[in-house]
């Protein structure tokens, strides 16, 4: 199966990916993280991008279609959730190419509708373990322990640099003006299912995994 989860910054594609990842052995392939990490390596591509990303601009069509050319390979058998690509017309249809050239196709767009004001709130309150990457929040899951990392004890917590309110908006108006407009383009295809991202975590993952379950009963 492949799925598309689109939304806007904070709207929980990351949080709804790593869960089907964990538990139904698909696999993320997010932008984000790829671009995090290429520049994290000190790869050309990684620091090119990071100037656009902390301006929270969109990164060229070219370098994350590449990107996620590269990790396709090999996943067949388990499916892929494709977390903040594509972005863009061209970034749609260059993965429609990728798919095909593959013999595979999209089975679903999953649309996460939310509050833009809450949003704010959501990306600029995030923040993670250095060490295992656990996900915490300032308002909405502190670790148990102060300070301390609950799954691996860690005491090193990281913040995004682009997850400040000036560029969250600038995101937030990214998504609006390039991203939201490739929704029609899946709609004619009949892809599109919406859900709820305002909901809780878990409300939100049992309408996913509806959506997911009905091709199955199909
Ligand atoms: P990327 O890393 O993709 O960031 P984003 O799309 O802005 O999305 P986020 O990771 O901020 O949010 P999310 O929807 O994954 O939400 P999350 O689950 O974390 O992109 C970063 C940058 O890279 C871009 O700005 C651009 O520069 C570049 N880039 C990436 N892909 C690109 C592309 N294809 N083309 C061009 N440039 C590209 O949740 C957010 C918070 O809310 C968390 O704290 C979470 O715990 C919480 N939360 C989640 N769900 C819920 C819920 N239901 N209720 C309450 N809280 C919730």
């Amino acid at each position: 199966m492949n799925i598309i989860l689109l939304g806007p910054p904070g709207a929980g594609k990351g949080t709804q990916a790593a869960r089907l990842e964990a538990q139904r052995g698909m696999v993320q392939l997010s932008t984000g993280d790829m671009l995090r990490q290429a520049l994290a390596q000190g790869t050309p591509v990684g620091i090119q991008a990071k100037a656009v990303m902390d301006a929270g601009a969109l990164v060229s069509d070219a370098i994350v279609s590449a990107l996620v050319g590269e990790r396709l390979d090999g996943l067949e058998e388990r499916g892929s959730i494709f977390d903040g690509y594509p972005r863009t017309r061209a970034q749609a249809e260059a993965l429609d190419q990728l798919l095909s050239d593959r013999g595979r196709a999209l089975d679903f767009v999953i649309e996460l509708e939310v509050d833009e004001d809450a949003l704010v709130e959501r990306i600029t309150g995030r923040f993670s373990c250095a060490v295992c990457n656990a996900p915490y929040h300032d308002i909405y899951k502190l670790p148990k322990v102060e300070e301390t990392c609950d799954k691996c004890g860690s005491r090193e917590f990281k913040r995004r640099p682009d997850d400040n309110e000036a560029t969250v908006r600038t995101r937030l108006g990214e998504y609006r003006a390039k991203t939201a407009p490739i929704l029609p383009y899946y709609e004619q295809r009949g892809l599109v299912h919406r859900v709820d991202g305002m909901a809780s975590v878990e409300e939100v993952s049992a309408q996913v995994d509806a959506i997911l379950d009905s091709s199955i009963s199909d």
